[in-house]
């Protein structure tokens, strides 16, 4: 039984939830936050070893301001209720995306949250912040030009993009009932396993992660060849 060692997740739903439940698309945006948290617990049980958050899309500057600047909030609160808790717990959090054009009070935060848990091991988190799997493209192209690199193959696309060093998920989750990728991880993707919840992020729980992990153990993946 090959178990998934990477699994990256579109946490799709929050707005609706909110509304649901509280009339208020930022009470979604909270309560996922505090699902982030478990579902960083229940990977680690399964002994997942990377997992990838898609929370805050390159696209998702084109939402009100009110609700960008909440997101932007409620990163800063994450950091400082759970740095020290996820630090305790081995676990080592990365970033991916254009962070450069993201609000200056956010960047040293960001710096220091990477130095602070690089030496950890229990799992790899990696959250995908004004993420943009064109603009990632983009950017590894410009730094292949840059170089002057004589040949261009598919090790020096996968080394010039963000998630370098990062193996591809084994399993794609998108929540929320939507399927589609969002710009997320185009090139990354290309043979994952792809699932689809109709559950809101918020509501997204162990019961349904271990029912898509099992689902993932009995799949023959092939890549290209034949099921000996
Ligand atoms: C995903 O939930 C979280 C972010 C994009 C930050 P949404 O906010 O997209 O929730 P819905 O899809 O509108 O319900
Ligand atoms: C994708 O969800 C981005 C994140 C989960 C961060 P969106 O809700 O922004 O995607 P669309 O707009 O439905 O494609
Ligand atoms: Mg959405």
């Amino acid at each position: 039984m090959i178990l998934p060692s990477h699994i990256a997740i579109i946490m799709d739903g929050n707005g609706r939830w909110g509304l649901k439940n509280y009339n208020d698309r930022n009470k979604g945006h909270y309560h996922g936050l505090q699902n982030i948290n478990k579902v960083i617990g229940h990977c680690i049980k399964l002994k997942i070893k990377y997992l990838t958050l898609y929370t805050f899309s390159t696209e998702n500057w084109n939402r009100p301001k009110k609700e960008v600047n909440y997101l932007f909030y409620l990163f800063k609160y994450f950091y400082k209720k759970n740095f020290n808790k996820l630090n305790k717990n081995n676990i080592r959090i990365k970033f991916i995306g254009d962070l450069i054009n993201i609000p200056k009070d956010l960047k040293p935060i960001i710096k220091k949250i990477q130095e602070k848990t690089k030496k950890n091991i229990a799992i790899t988190v990696v959250f995908a912040f004004n993420y943009g799997a064109k603009s990632e493209l983009v950017n590894a192209f410009k730094n292949i030009l840059k170089n002057k690199n004589k040949t261009i193959n598919e090790e020096l696309v996968s080394d010039n993009l963000y998630t370098k060093n990062i193996p591809d998920p084994d399993i794609l989750i998108r929540t929320g009932g939507e399927k589609r990728l969002s710009n997320f991880l185009l090139w990354q993707l290309s043979y994952a396993e792809l699932f689809f919840s109709d559950k809101n992020w918020p509501d997204f729980s162990f019961s349904d992660l271990k029912r898509i992990v099992r689902k993932f153990t009995s799949i023959k993946r092939k890549f290209g060849g034949l099921n000996e």
